[in-house]
């Protein structure tokens, strides 16, 4: 029996995690401990809720306004109690967080293994973004395996010297996610408001995008959506207050733009099915609208995820008003642009992620890649 501490604290890593949980639940040669950081709070007990799930131990770490000094110490401070008292066989963290970077942290100075579920992607930038960038190399070095969602992300972490027995290609648990979520008979109040015209989704949250670059985005958006009649908006507005603050500030007060609160997991990826475009600074959302062909804009400089972009599906467009607004407008405006975008295609995985992830874990059924 190996003891297995699954790592959450924010809402995408609790979404991805959640196959991963599920799955391992199943094993009868596992056992499946739930540690949250809550370095989130509504936004992660959301995801608990929709998949009926519950963390084991909560660290409970969420103060508002936290910083980056706040979450590591806060975290550090308290999780090396509770990883002594589960004594765990290996700990999985998920992605970039810096839940999951203090956690891997943690672990490598109790020498305790850990699992990197989406392991491998990288924009090469320190800064951008910050500090997920930083978080994810740094979990690299010490991780034992490394689950890359793609060939791509796992010929990354070779080319950065990676032991090959350690790298598997799992797929990415999101694709996981999604076999559950999203349903043809899906209906929320907004939906119906926006029937008949083109629903433009937005979310923006990422912390170098907040000040000036998110009001270059949004004040993008309003010109964009205020030229055309026949667009309406619906913007999920993170919690964190400094995002409300400039959504409310920039797009309050249009009658084709609807603020609303974080949605619930099938929410989103509902909402994503039913856009006719998407602009986003998200990591997830990136990888969830290609499957429905929707047209991803990233309001971003970098990407870790080129694989939409070559696909055809992703573009970056920066933050600035202008290039956002002309990114939009042709989309907006240009068919044969859009036809090109929107093209269904889904580049990580067949949602078996977790099967291959307990796989390795359990029984080394899964082979490491070998290019
Ligand atoms: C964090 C992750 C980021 C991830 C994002 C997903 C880090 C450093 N950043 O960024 O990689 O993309 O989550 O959303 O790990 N808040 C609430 N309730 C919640 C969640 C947040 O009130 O349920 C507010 C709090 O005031 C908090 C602020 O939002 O201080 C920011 O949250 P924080 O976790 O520090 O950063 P995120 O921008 O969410
Ligand atoms: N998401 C959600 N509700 C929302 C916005 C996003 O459930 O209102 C989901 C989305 O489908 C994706 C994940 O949250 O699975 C992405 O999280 P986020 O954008 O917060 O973080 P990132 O992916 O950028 O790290």
């Amino acid at each position: 029996m190996k003891k297995i501490v699954v790592t959450v604290g924010c809402r995408p890593d609790c979404i991805k995690m959640m196959p991963v949980i599920k799955e391992l639940k199943k094993r009868r040669d596992a056992e499946t401990v739930i540690l949250s950081t809550g370095q989130h709070r509504q936004m992660l007990d959301s995801v608990f809720a929709t998949f009926g799930e519950r963390p084991d131990y909560d660290l409970g770490i969420m103060t508002e306004n936290q910083d980056l000094f706040d979450i590591t110490a806060n975290i550090l401070r308290s999780v090396k109690a509770v990883l002594t008292e589960i004594s765990p066989d290996i700990v999985l963290v998920h992605g970039d967080t810096t839940s999951a970077y203090v956690v891997s942290l943690a672990c490598f100075y109790l020498n305790i293994p850990v699992g990197h579920v989406e392991a491998g992607l990288r924009t090469g930038n320190m800064r951008s973004p910050f500090p997920e960038e930083f978080n994810r190399q740094s979990i690299g070095l010490t991780a034992r395996y490394h689950f890359a969602p793609t060939a791509h992300a796992a010929r990354t972490l070779i080319s950065e010297g990676k032991s090959t027995d350690r790298v598997y290609v799992t797929g990415n648990t999101v694709i996981d996610a999604m076999r559950c979520t999203v349903m043809s008979d899906y209906t929320h109040a907004e939906l119906e408001w926006a029937r008949g015209s083109r629903l433009l989704l937005i979310t923006a949250h990422r912390r170098e995008n907040i000040g000036d670059p998110m009001r270059g985005i949004l004040r993008a958006v309003r010109r964009a959506v205020e030229e055309r009649g026949d667009v309406k908006v619906v913007y999920p507005v993170h919690m964190n207050p400094d995002v409300r603050k400039t959504a409310s500030e920039e797009l309050g007060g249009c009658d084709r733009i609807h603020l609303i609160d974080p949605l619930d997991v099938v929410g989103c990826h509902n909402f994503e099915a039913h856009s006719y475009l998407c602009l986003t600074d998200s990591g997830g959302l990136q990888e969830e609208c290609p499957s429905y062909g929707v047209p991803v804009l990233v309001a971003r400089d970098t990407t870790e995820r080129p694989e939409g972009v070559e696909a055809g599906t992703l573009r970056l467009v920066g933050t600035a008003e202008a290039s956002v607004y002309s990114a939009l407008c042709k989309l907006l405006d240009d068919r044969t642009e859009y036809e090109k975008m929107a093209r269904a295609c889904n580049p990580y995985g067949d949602g078996h992620a977790a099967e291959r992830i307990a796989d390795i874990l359990l029984d080394g059924k899964y082979t490491p890649w070998n290019g």
